[in-house]
């Protein structure tokens, strides 16, 4: 119970601890053409702006979302002038954002301490999701439990609920969010969704058919260490915290360090990187503890990651252009499913393969869920486009989550409906 007490007492640092963004903006920079691109790059990559990616430049002509700054507001400003290139304000005043985002999570905090029932339309500490994960699993002991699969590098528990109706090692299906820990609509989503399975199960006939056949597991948070230090230290950290020994930058990003063409594009080797794909493949425990279940397990026929932002919904590969050789179908189950998630409030996702619809990525989960068997391995990139970005009010959360619900069940139907 240490990592609790631990946890206890960064919390009610939140608020004066982060660091603080006065002054600096968000910029979507327009990208028309190869030379454009490198232009892009060039910015992005050079020490001087001090820029924070939050949308990489990608060759297939999105626009490329940046922090800035207030210290290089006039020089970034002058380099695009320079350049030719187009952009917008998406975000003029951050800090406000946070503030915003900072204050609706201490009242609502303040609230739920005083008796109300966890709020499934605010974000919440670490803590607060394990103890509802808790809460779930007592409110549905027929059918949710909590499981402890690991530990992060920190050493908090990475819980997982499992739903499950019958005995043995059944068809499963894993729901994985928040590895990049600042992507919070991810990890909120996760835990209505959970909500969700337990509420409707008997109820909605198509998740009572699904789990009469199949076992959910998910991970609302699977990287706890990262999910903390948004709340105390940097709302922007989206890596593992793990220690990178000669090198003053700290985390892996989780997302390049599985072992699925391991170091390939779309990775760094440079620590300091924020795709930094870690020493070797496996090599964050928050990563070797899922790849360890699953293999144990051995029969998991569904992989779905949760992130945010872009409205996307992919598909393998991520770490190659070639075409996996299930894409024809991966690419009807995916349109199925934005189908079903826009009926809801019309909101429209992007459907292919990762690697050709934004850009090439090794080393990601859906990859080497694939490469190891599981057919049907998909990534959410949940709300917005960029207008909010990672900060999407809490305001959202039960809309953005009831819509996913819509893709995730369509998904879960299909895979029910074709066990191999
Ligand atoms: C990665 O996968 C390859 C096979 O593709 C295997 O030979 C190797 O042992 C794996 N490495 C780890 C760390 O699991
Ligand atoms: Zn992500």
């Amino acid at each position: 119970m240490r990592w609790i007490l631990f946890f206890g007492a960064l919390i009610g640092t939140s608020l004066c601890g982060r660091e603080k963004f006065w002054g600096d903006q968000v910029f979507r920079i327009n990208v028309r053409n190869g030379d454009e691109i490198s232009k892009l790059s060039q910015l992005v990559n050079s020490d001087n702006f001090k820029l924070h990616v939050w949308q990489s430049p990608s060759t297939f002509g999105r626009p490329v979302d940046v922090l800035v700054p207030s210290v290089s507001l006039q020089l970034v400003k002058s380099f695009l002038a320079s350049q030719g290139l187009e952009y917008s304000v998406t975000i003029e005043d951050l800090q406000a954002l946070l503030d915003n985002e900072d204050e609706e999570m201490q009242h609502n905090e303040g609230q739920e301490r005083s008796g109300n029932n966890f709020n499934y339309g605010a974000y919440h500490s670490l803590e607060a999701i394990y103890r509802e994960m808790d809460s779930i699993a007592a409110d549905f002991p027929a059918l949710a439990s909590r499981v402890k699969i690991g530990h992060s590098f920190e050493n908090r528990p990475l819980y997982v609920l499992k739903f499950s109706t019958g005995e043995g090692r059944r068809p499963a299906i894993w729901l994985n969010a928040g590895i990049h820990s600042r992507e919070w609509i991810s990890q909120a989503t996760a835990i209505w969704t959970a909500r969700k399975i337990v509420s409707d199960y008997q109820k909605d006939p198509a998740i009572t058919s699904i789990l009469e056949r199949m076992d959910i597991f998910l991970l609302p948070v699977a990287n706890p260490d990262g999910y903390v230090y948004t709340q105390t230290k940097n709302r922007f950290w989206r890596k593992t915290r793990s220690l990178n020994p000669g090198s003053p930058c700290v985390g892996t990003d989780a997302n390049r360090n599985w072992n699925a063409s391991f170091a390939g594009k779309g990775a760094s080797d440079n620590p300091c990187s924020e795709v930094y794909h870690g020493p070797h493949p496996n090599s964050e425990v928050e990563v070797k503890s899922v790849v360890d279940f699953i293999q144990k397990h051995g029969n998991f026929k569904c992989f779905i990651d949760l992130h945010s932002y872009s409205q996307l919904l992919l598909y393998p590969y991520g770490y190659t252009v070639k075409n996996a050789p299930d894409a024809d179908e991966l690419d009807v189950v995916a349109r199925h499913a934005a189908k079903a998630l826009a009926s809801l409030s019309g909101t429209e996702y992007q459907v292919g393969p990762t690697a050709t619809t934004i850009y090439p990525a090794s080393g990601s989960s859906p990859d080497w869920a694939y490469d190891n068997g599981i057919k049907y391995a998909f990534t959410f990139e949940l709300r917005d486009t960029g207008h909010y970005g990672f900060l999407l009010p809490a305001s959202q959360i039960i809309p953005t989550a009831e819509e996913t619900w819509l893709g995730l069940r369509s998904i879960m139907e299909h895979v029910r409906d074709h066990l191999y």
